[in-house]
């Protein structure tokens, strides 16, 4: 069994990017923290990080009878992105959208999520802790 991690654009620069907004954690803390997670539970992580849109779509495409589960923070895609919402749509694995910062106390274009209509669930605002619920959430609805 194997659970997909995946993070889009600018979040290989967590630790650096806006630290007041997105805490002083980098992405290898994050990996960990869902590494974690996916151990105690018998389970194998893939993590990837990408800040191109149509690469993300492949991953999600690819993920088809791969994955058990998919946490996806697609960052900026998440508010202007049909491309992953129709990616997502069209496989049956379970995504769950994580936000690092609370996205509906931020600006109002933050506020719409095109993909958590297709999501399974969406948590946000808890740093580095919404990957790690995300995770717990993947084992949960899966046994
Ligand atoms: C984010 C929120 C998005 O609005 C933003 O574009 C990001 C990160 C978050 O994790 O809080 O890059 O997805």
């Amino acid at each position: 069994r194997r659970l997909l991690l995946l993070n889009g654009p600018n979040l290989n620069l967590l630790g650096k990017r806006e630290p007041d907004v997105y805490g002083s954690f980098t992405l290898d803390d994050v990996e960990q923290e869902v590494e974690n997670v996916v151990t105690k539970n018998d389970c194998e992580l893939v993590s990837k990080q990408t800040n191109h849109e149509g690469e993300l779509v492949d991953l999600i495409q690819e993920a088809e009878g791969q994955y058990m589960g998919i946490i996806l923070n697609a960052a900026a895609y998440t508010h202007t992105s049909v491309a992953l919402h129709d990616a997502i749509k069209s496989i049956t694995v379970p995504v769950i959208e994580v936000h690092i910062s609370n996205i509906h106390s931020r600006e109002s274009f933050r506020h719409q999520s095109l993909i958590a209509p297709v999501c399974y669930g969406q948590i946000v605002g808890f740093g580095l802790l919404s990957y790690r619920l995300a995770a717990e959430a993947i084992f949960s609805i899966s046994k």
